[in-house]
């Protein structure tokens, strides 16, 4: 990155904001290439004659080759860079969308959704870390969730585009139409830069002092290089810092929450909404797609609710109240279908239970979640750290994908939403406990907070 590429981009201190922005594409094809595929997979059978099987490892491919992604995510942004990765997510993301169109057998199509998942699982790490790294930390908390806002807004967009095209059963288009978002991601990365705090870890000071004043709008910026240059002499090098026994307690937070995330089940309502309409008896499926849409479209709403509160009255109060929500609007949906009284009422309590639930899920964990594993681990390891509670994500993510049904058959729809409503007080217990506050400090201050071996509840203490 030269001083002329980077004074191409944004005006002053508006550069954050083109950056921050570019990298969130990244979300957005996240939650286009795992929404699509529950429209897609209709035709996907029909075309193929598939049995349930194929079905399920079709569908459940893009998570397997998340947690590769995931794998591989963190250790090649700290090597490679933040900025690079993101770039070649968004090849594989491209190629990857062209290929799943073309193929002529499914077994073909499982091997490119595999693909696609390994570009989810990467960008799903580096575009929050990118976008936390080049924040000031007074507004970081929103924009590390643009990430997340592109994931919802994804999801939708990849209802909408399946419900579109379902007359002519055309899942070809439905899965190639993502190389137009990847390619404006991959060619919109092309002339940012590298985040200032990447630079430095690897010896590119004058860079980072370029990059620095451009993301800042400032010439003064040595007092935040000083900070991110001490800060990185106090680290262990490589591997070591994670086994920090100073900064386990961040490494363990960041692995619970991602599991918490899955296990109170998410995406049993992304992914199968319209089967929990029709559980619930809405019959006609166009009734289904259309209050699944609906549902897509709180997601989006509450997001945006959560964006404007993140910096302001903190991460900790609106994972407590998003917690609180999705227990509660569980253990209502329970209610709704153990009591058979309820007839045809019960297809509108389900519908305003799901709405509760995933609007809980937007105004807190979903969020907070990518936001505080961008921010909680030190600098030396953080794309590390970050690709370990990713992992810990994805595996719950297909954990839950793949046992949900089962676990209906099991122990029936009220016992499968109150199993999850039980996994959300564990979540809102853990939270209350040991999870810190972040809002307003910076990623240095973090991190030394961790070194002064101080508990995590005393971070949100000035
Ligand atoms: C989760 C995804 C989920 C999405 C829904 C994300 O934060 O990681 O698994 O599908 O939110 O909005």
């Amino acid at each position: 990155m030269t001083q002329e590429s980077s004074s191409m981009v944004g005006g002053k201190g508006r550069f954050v904001y083109v950056a921050a922005a570019f990298s969130a594409l990244g979300g957005l094809l996240f939650g286009y290439d795992t929404g699509v595929i529950s429209g897609a997979i209709l035709f996907i059978r029909q075309d193929f004659a598939l049995s349930d099987f194929a079905v399920e490892v079709v569908v459940s491919a893009v998570l397997l080759g998340a947690v590769i992604g995931a794998a591989l995510g963190g250790d090649l942004a700290d090597h490679l860079g933040r900025r690079k990765v993101i770039i070649l997510a968004a090849v594989i993301f491209a190629l990857s969308a062209i290929g799943t169109a073309s193929v002529p057998a499914v077994s073909w199509l499982i091997l490119g959704r595999i693909l696609v998942g390994i570009a989810i699982g990467m960008a799903s790490i580096t575009a929050p870390l990118y976008i936390s790294e080049v924040a000031p930390a007074k507004v970081r908390g929103s924009l590390v969730s643009l990430n997340q806002l592109a994931i919802t807004i994804g999801i939708v967009v990849s209802y909408l585009v399946d419900y579109s095209l379902s007359d002519i059963q055309g899942w070809r288009y439905m899965l190639g139409l993502a190389a137009i978002p990847a390619a404006i991601l991959g060619i919109g990365m092309l002339p940012l830069p590298d985040t200032p705090r990447w630079l430095v870890n690897h010896g590119e000071i004058d860079n980072a002092r370029v990059v620095l004043k451009r993301i800042r709008g400032k010439e003064d910026v040595e007092k935040e290089l000083d900070e991110i240059r001490t800060g990185l002499k106090k680290q262990a090098a490589g591997r070591a810092e994670l086994m920090n026994p100073l900064v386990k307690p961040a490494l363990i937070i960041g692995v619970v929450l991602a599991i918490f995330q899955q296990v109170t089940g998410i995406n049993t309502v992304i992914y199968y909404a319209p089967t929990i309409f029709q559980f619930a008896g809405l019959v006609s499926a166009s009734s289904a797609i259309f209050a699944t849409v609906g549902v897509g479209i709180v997601n989006v709403i509450m997001t945006v609710v959560a964006i404007s509160l993140l910096d302001r009255i903190g991460r900790r109060p609106l994972l407590m109240v998003g917690l609180a929500g999705m227990v509660f609007s569980l253990g209502l949906l329970g209610l709704a279908f153990f009591l058979p009284s309820l007839g045809g009422l019960l297809g509108d309590l389900a519908v305003v239970g799901l709405m509760l639930y995933v609007g809980a899920f937007a105004l807190g964990l979903g969020p907070v979640f990518w936001l505080l594993i961008s921010e909680i681990y030190p600098l030396k390891v953080r794309g590390l750290a970050m690709s370990i509670a990713s992992e810990a994500n994805w595996g719950s993510n297909l954990l839950v994908a793949l046992t949900f049904l089962t676990l209906v058959q099991a122990i029936g729809t009220p016992g499968a939403f109150w199993f999850y409503a039980l996994v959300g007080i564990g979540a809102w217990i853990f939270v209350y406990l040991s999870v810190p506050e972040t809002k307003g400090r910076t990623l240095e201050e973090i991190e030394e907070h961790w070194r002064a071996g101080k508990h995590p509840l005393e971070m949100g203490k000035k």
